[in-house]
């Protein structure tokens, strides 16, 4: 199940407004077209800012994600008809026979379980095409991305067009590593209150590399995140025959 925060309606529709500016994306659309994709799968596409992206750039986009309040957000972009939604994780896709597919927004680290990780790996392999390339990021755990955490808890206020002034409380709740809990607390104008907990499993660049080997991947190149450097491992894999 995923988190309120994408999966509760109020919540997806504030979303991006908290979430700021998207340099972030920049790589993988530079990415798609350093391996000649044309057709793009992006995974945990949330309210599918990439996909609209890609999309506009004439790439064929098949976008899924489990929260159905993040895509109907989606839904709502310019371009969102270009992109063709999939409501569901890894295991319910298709065979797509996609060139790319990628997970952004470090959604490779929701998958708190083995069992869970290796699942959506093996999901992504299928949704591929013969030798096509997977990437997606995910924080290193020596960068201790908690500690910036621990010390950025506070209040946040938006105003959202077409919504109103929200509030958002961000709360540091546990640190026992290889998971990280946190939690949102979003106010808004009318009073109503909303929580979202999350966790997330920080894994290391050897455990990466062996569950993509496990999972029928070669790894290609690990790379920085040229807007985070020194805080992402960016993982290049190919699906191997
Ligand atoms: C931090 S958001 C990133 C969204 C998007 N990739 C971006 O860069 O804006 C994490 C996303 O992972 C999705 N998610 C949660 N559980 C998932 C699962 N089992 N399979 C695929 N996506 C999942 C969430 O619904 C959410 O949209």
């Amino acid at each position: 199940m995923p988190d309120e925060i994408f999966a509760h309606p109020r919540l997806a529709r504030v979303y991006d407004a908290f979430d700021g500016d998207r340099a972030d994306l920049d790589a993988y659309v530079l990415l798609a077209g350093e391996v000649g994709a044309r057709h793009v799968l992006d995974l945990g596409c949330g309210t599918g800012a990439l996909a609209v992206l890609l999309a506009a750039r004439g790439l064929r986009v098949s976008a899924a994600d489990p929260a159905a309040a993040s895509l109907a957000v989606a839904r709502t972009k310019p371009g969102a008809e270009l992109v063709t939604w999939h409501h569901g994780d890894a295991t319910t896709l298709p065979d797509l026979g996609a060139d790319l597919a990628v997970m952004t927004g470090n959604v490779a680290q929701v998958f708190l379980s083995d069992d869970d990780w290796h699942a959506t790996l093996r999901g992504l392999r299928g949704a591929l095409r013969a030798g096509g390339h997977l990437a997606f990021e995910t924080r290193r755990p020596q960068y201790r991305a908690w500690e910036q955490w621990a010390a950025e808890q506070g209040t946040t206020v938006r105003e959202v067009p077409g919504i109103g002034v929200v509030e958002q409380r961000f709360e540091l709740v546990e640190v026992a590593l290889p998971h990280v809990s946190f939690r949102h607390v979003y106010r808004f104008s009318d009073g109503e209150t909303v929580v979202s907990d999350s966790t997330l499993r920080f894994r290391s660049r050897d455990e990466i590399e062996r569950s993509l080997a496990a999972c029928g991947f070669s790894v290609r190149e690990v790379r920085q995140a040229p807007d985070r450097p020194g805080r992402e491992y960016v993982f290049l894999a190919r699906r191997t025959d």
